[in-house]
């Protein structure tokens, strides 16, 4: 009898705890470095989530992270760290819910079966026996990807505003080793943007289109804001939800960090290899209004004090420590709007103070080699700008899946001809890519940017298919590296 008791109690339990919930989105790969990796996956109702990995070569030595029960309060997801990673490797990985494992399969249309699931960490190279060579690799970045939703709240006047969402296919295929979203990564309406039911809908809407499955599962995902996935158009340090903002928005990003205890925020930063990525925030500090001066005297921000000082003090240690012994050679600073460019309001130009004080200390201090991705503006442009004998990039791609704007016809001397056309612009759904390679010494990045389709956009006309234009390649200088360090 007293054996007959647990068997019934057994048989009476198991069907209560079959929940039956599934994959609302993802897997999406966020950070990973040379200790984790970080997993993020959506369910459709409450469940316990966890993740089997193994070394890609070695099929049978799994690890397994813990469990994690997801809850409506937080949109049901489980941020899944794998923590028994080493660098430089790649695993395999699978997601389990309540114990079954899941199957993610390709979008049907574009390629059939199950999606291969990899994650991988970056390479450990300082202090090497290949004497401190990096090693080459690739970050992804794009902005602007707008969804449209049937039954929604979408404007019907008009044809859709988002479209092509086979970029996101296109961006897995061309398989960079990062990827960096660089803002309005959902577009929020105004049913959203002033309650967490809201929000979360819109994300959770937006990440659940099959055409992000590839992408979102196989490459480590980064992402910083602009106006539309904080709040409302434009808004700024005004927004009476930014607090439930930054909660969403980290809580639907892989970030390994978000602002600092005395300075809030969406800012983080990561390195790559020998590339330091500084994920701005464009919203939490800024002033608005578009006349310059503001009427009421306030001196008009953008990033903010506190924030360009983060910023600069961080490169400024980062570059020293190349100095001494820990060689390091790009600055990509990740901010939602452009910098260089004069035409725009929103562009940091239209903050002078700030600009000012931005680029004065960039100088002052010797950070060379600092490349600026921004988004924002619908098309694509390189601006370069030489200030005080250092030169700066801004690296523009926008948008991914929203409406295309027209060509700009503002003059603008700082347009670089990595097109060869004649606005050197395009106006049309696109992504880019920066691959960091060539020895230290010598180190380069050189800039492809693709149409959603996946074709190349700044071919050389003259040169092989795949080798772009003259004006797509940032050369390194004044690395100040060590003599050491080559001995
Ligand atoms: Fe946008």
């Amino acid at each position: 009898m007293t054996r007959i008791i647990p068997l019934i109690v057994t048989l009476c339990i198991t069907p209560l705890l079959a929940s039956g919930a599934k994959i609302q989105s993802g897997p999406m790969l966020g950070y990973a470095n040379m200790a984790e990796a970080l997993i993020i996956v959506q369910t459709d109702s409450p469940a316990k989530v966890h993740v089997e990995y193994w070394p890609q070569d070695v099929r049978s030595d799994v690890r397994k992270t813990d469990p994690i029960m997801t809850e409506k309060r937080t949109a049901f997801i489980a941020k899944c760290v794998a923590d028994q990673v080493e660098a430089g490797k790649n695993y395999g990985y699978a997601i389990y819910i309540d114990g079954k494992k899941q199957s993610v399969k390709f979008r049907k249309g574009y390629k059939s079966g199950s999606i291969p699931m990899v994650f991988h960490t970056p390479k450990n190279w300082r202090y090497r026996e290949t004497g401190h060579q990096p090693f080459d690799f690739t970050v992804g970045f794009g902005s602007c990807a707008y969804i449209n939703e049937e039954g929604g709240y979408d404007r019907l006047n008009g044809s859709p505003y988002g479209g092509e969402y086979h970029i996101f296919e296109s961006i897995y295929e061309v398989d960079p080793d990062v990827f960096v979203w660089l803002g309005d990564n959902v577009y929020y309406r105004e049913p959203d943007w002033s309650s967490r039911t809201g929000m979360i809908h819109r994300w959770t809407h937006d990440r659940s289109i099959p055409e992000l499955r590839p992408m979102l599962a196989n490459i480590p995902n980064y992402g910083i804001w602009d106006d539309h996935d904080y709040g409302p158009n434009d808004i700024g340090r005004d927004y009476w939800n930014k607090d439930l903002a930054t909660e969403i928005f980290s809580l639907f990003h892989g970030n390994p960090t978000a602002g600092l205890p005395e300075t809030p925020g969406i800012f983080t930063y990561f390195a790559w290899g020998d590339v330091h990525f500084y994920l701005t925030d464009n919203r939490t500090y800024r002033t608005v209004g578009d006349l310059n001066p503001d009427p009421f005297g306030y001196e008009r921000q953008m990033l903010g004090r506190k924030q360009i000082d983060w910023l600069v003090e961080l490169m400024k240690w980062n570059r020293n420590q190349s100095i001494s012994s820990y060689p390091s050679t790009f600055h990509v600073v990740a901010i939602g709007n452009q910098v260089i460019s004069p035409n725009g309001k929103d562009s940091l130009r239209e903050f002078p103070e700030e600009w000012n004080y931005l680029f004065d200390r960039l100088a002052e201090e010797e950070i060379h080699n600092v490349i600026f991705i921004t988004g924002d503006i619908h098309r694509a442009e390189v601006n370069k700008l030489v200030y005080k004998d250092t030169h700066f990039w801004d690296i523009t791609s926008s948008p991914m899946c929203a409406g295309p704007s027209s060509i700009s016809e503002d003059p603008n001397p700082h347009r670089l001809n990595v097109f060869n056309t004649d606005s050197n612009q395009i106006n049309k759904r696109n992504f880019a890519t920066l691959t960091f390679e060539g020895p230290l010494i010598d180190r380069r990045a050189v800039l492809k940017y693709y149409d959603s389709d996946g074709n190349l956009l700044n071919q050389d006309p003259d040169k092989a298919p795949g080798e772009v234009t003259d004006a797509s390649t940032i050369q390194s200088r004044n690395l100040n590296l060590s003599k050491k360090l080559y001995e």
